[in-house]
């Protein structure tokens, strides 16, 4: 059975820095291979794991859209474009990754998306875990129809608005009608000790983090030298709470022996 795992939350709270470190964990622990999925249309999951972009899901689309196609002889329209979208899988050791993008044409890809759905859902049975890193709508989350989601990461910074945020995504996974077993929270580049004012509104909001990474200078650091998250040696504070949250959430699903 595959797991899926999505993670979410407002812009720039440490989504994408979130998603590299789960993944990270997977792979280190020999856990089975993974389907990380960009779903931010600013992607850049990519970089932080490593891996070099050819194709995006977006641009496939745009394409698909345009006057000019020419499909070839003998080939439906729909396995075209399937063998297409395969071709925006960036393969490598034990980790494949599918960039969506950016869309440029109206919003409405319908035809289009009932394949995307129907492939990544196929996709997704050749893979022990997905791992989606969502942009704050989490619009691509809602065109995942079959597919429920096992472990929801909701990430926050240490603010006041980021909990707030949390709080707008948790109405949106209701409208969306996502299909979720778990829900985390996440309170991520914590400088020093979690504020008194932070935990106040927590207990406002009836949020008891699951996790709370601390601001790793490490990460900066790669940042800054362009250097893969997915690099960071064992002892970054940030992956060590990410593999302390990742052992307690996979324990409970009996994936780790
Ligand atoms: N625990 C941390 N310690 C230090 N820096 C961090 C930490 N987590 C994230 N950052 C930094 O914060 C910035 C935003 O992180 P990240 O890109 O992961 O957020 P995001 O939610 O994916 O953003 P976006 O909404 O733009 O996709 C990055 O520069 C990252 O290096
Ligand atoms: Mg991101």
């Amino acid at each position: 059975m595959t797991i899926n795992i999505a993670v979410a939350g407002k812009g720039g709270t440490g989504k994408t820095s979130v998603t590299s470190l789960v993944i990270r964990y997977i792979l280190k622990n020999n856990l089975g291979t993974v389907l990380a999925v960009d779903a931010d249309p600013n992607s850049n999951l990519a970089e932080s794991l490593g891996l070099e972009v050819r194709q995006t899901i977006g641009r496939i689309l745009n394409n698909f859209q345009g006057e000019k196609l020419t499909i070839p002889a003998g080939m439906t329209k729909e396995a075209y474009l399937e063998y297409q979208l395969n071709g925006a899988i960036t393969e490598s050791k034990s980790i494949d990754l599918i960039t969506m993008g950016r869309g440029e044409g109206p919003e409405c890809y319908c035809y289009p998306n009932t394949v995307i759905r129907k492939l990544v859902d196929e996709w997704s049975k050749n893979y022990a875990f997905v791992v989606i890193d969502n942009e704050a709508g989490m619009e691509h989350l809602s065109r995942r129809t079959t597919q429920n989601i096992d472990e929801m990461l909701l990430v926050s910074d240490h603010s006041i608005k980021g909990l707030r945020a949390l709080e707008r995504i948790k109405d949106l996974i209701k409208e969306l009608k996502l299909v979720i077993t778990r829900e985390s929270i996440i309170i991520n580049n914590v400088p020093g000790e979690v504020d008194p004012r932070m935990k106040e509104e927590m207990g406002r909001l009836g949020i008891t983090p699951a996790a709370i990474i601390p601001a790793d200078e490490e990460i900066s650091q790669y940042d800054l030298e362009q250097k893969p998250l997915f690099q960071l040696p064992d002892t970054s504070k940030a992956v060590t709470a990410v593999n302390e949250l990742m052992n307690r959430l996979l324990s409970k699903t009996g994936v780790l022996k």
